[in-house]
């Protein structure tokens, strides 16, 4: 049996076909493109997205044949709105990354709504999440309202947004992991909230039913997609969320740390926790064993400041970057605070600013290249301190993922800068894995997922390690303090 996961995500889909013994078999993606029509906006052609789904099954099924099974993953917090009558988009979709709602969400938080919102939903109000968006659609784009009102607007993350298309419009639902991601998902009742609705202006009536991430959704309909009729969706998680259970992770106490362009940190917890230390609650999954919860921290720029300081010093890459900064033993005093967008989790300041600290006379470019290496792994180190403080107790280790965790360098400062064992994933495809893994759970087998391929211990001293953080949060003090 072999199934096939799509792993929607902002700058590429991606098709993996996985065999029972977990092996990946086929491979097709597909790139896409994110517009940034005003300051702050970020969106995506919700037709793109379908069409680049539909591009890579198609290559995978000329090459492999017809898959058992399917399974989906994707992109979070990206809202598409469309008409049921035509399944035509109403607008670009307005992808997480998207800011236009700062406004509103920071006049909810005046107006004092943002307790209640935590309270329900483990989400800090932030136009990162649908809730506003589905408010500013409503709001702005003609017509929607009516739409509304007549019963035939539809409104959804990534996940509804394929199965609807997938299934030829027959199902309208989506999973509890990406419905949590939507500040609208109360995610205890595990229902969407008709009064968080009223909280943003937003309304439940346009949204999907909410569905275990193992549910069987539905099955392809004919003409849909270069697969026959039939073929059933097993399976459907965040991405951050199928990264966590590609890890083999199904118990409080390990980090999953994925570096891309931000990072996401996420760790199962015993049950709903909120957070007092600049975390998300949110629901991992649910499936046969009941609904997994967990802390979520978001860093806004991760491995991408590797990029920025690469192209500020006139390399060639972050990998020349990281050859460079490997020729020096560390930073000689030098912090290098990666604020190139503000703070995210767990500082959350809008206002803070990329910042250098420490230098001198003797500071070289190799210098700053070390000090953004470990600006990288001291912001991971920022939110697993956080998700220690939150549950109460020490977490035993990082599971690594994501493009910059293939660089040795990077995994080995992060163990030393954590003082815990760093595990490195085998394969690039952690998310895809893990929703397949969850698809053949739910018709009772247990797909092996990967051996880890690397582990890396931690080789600083604690003195060392704590003056290593001392100097970051000295660094970390004067970016938030010179914004
Ligand atoms: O929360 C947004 C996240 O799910 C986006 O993931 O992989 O598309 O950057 P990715």
């Amino acid at each position: 049996m072999r199934v096939l996961a799509i792993d929607q995500g902002t700058t590429n889909t991606k098709a993996v076909l996985i065999d029972d013994q977990g092996r990946v078999v086929g491979r097709a993606a597909s790139p896409l493109v994110t517009e940034y029509p005003h300051p702050g906006w970020a969106e995506q052609s919700a037709s793109a997205i379908w069409a680049s789904v539909q591009d890579v099954i198609a290559r995978i099924a000329a090459d492999h044949g017809t898959p058992d099974a399917l399974a989906l993953t994707n992109q979070r917090e990206t809202l598409v709105v469309w008409d049921a009558q035509t399944s035509e988009p109403l607008c670009p979709a307005p992808i997480w990354q998207c800011r236009r709602t700062a406004e509103a969400s920071a006049r909810l938080i005046a107006e004092g709504h943002d307790a209640a919102v935590v309270a329900a939903t483990g989400l800090g109000i932030n136009p990162l999440f649908p809730a506003g968006k589905l408010a500013w659609v409503l709001d702005n784009i003609n017509g929607a309202r009516d739409l509304l009102s007549k019963g035939h607007l539809r409104a959804g993350t990534v996940d509804s947004w394929l199965l609807w298309n997938l299934t030829g419009g027959a199902v309208f639902a989506t999973d509890h992991s990406n419905a949590s991601r939507t500040q609208l998902f109360d995610t205890d009742s595990l229902r969407f909230s008709p009064e968080l609705a009223e909280i943003f202006g937003a309304s439940v009536d346009c949204l999907p039913e909410p569905m275990p991430s193992d549910s069987l959704f539905g099955s392809t309909a004919e003409g849909t997609t270069a697969l026959p009729a039939g073929i059933p969706i097993r399976a459907m998680m965040g991405d951050s969320h199928a990264a966590l259970y590609g890890h083999g992770v199904r118990q409080p106490g390990t980090v999953k740390a994925t570096y891309g362009t931000g990072s996401s940190l996420m760790v199962l917890t015993p049950g709903r926790t909120a957070s007092n230390h600049g975390l998300s609650g949110t629901i991992a999954w649910t499936d046969v064993r009941g609904t997994a919860y967990a802390l979520e921290g978001n860093i806004t720029v991760s491995a991408q400041a590797a990029a920025f300081m690469a192209r500020t010093l006139g390399l060639k890459d972050a990998s020349a970057l990281s050859d460079l900064a490997q020729t020096v033993p560390n930073s000689g005093g030098v912090s290098f605070v990666p604020a190139l967008a503000g703070l995210g989790a767990p500082h959350w300041d809008d206002a803070a600013r990329g910042t250098i600290t420490g230098m001198t006379h003797a500071t070289t470019p190799a210098h700053l290249a070390h000090a953004t290496f470990d600006a990288i792994a001291h912001q991971i180190a920022d939110v697993f301190a956080a998700m220690e403080a939150d549950t109460g107790h020490p977490l035993l280790g990082l599971k690594a993922d994501g493009g910059a965790s293939a660089n040795a360098y990077l995994m080995q400062l992060q163990a030393d800068l954590l003082g815990k064992p760093v595990e490195v994933a085998q394969v690039e495809e952690i998310g895809a894995l893990g929703v397949a893994a969850m698809a053949f759970a739910s018709i009772g087998h247990t797909m092996p997922l990967p051996q880890t391929a690397d582990i890396c211990p931690p080789r600083l001293s604690a003195e060392e390690r704590q003056a290593a953080r001392a100097l970051w949060a000295g660094a970390l003090r004067q970016a938030r303090a010179g914004a």
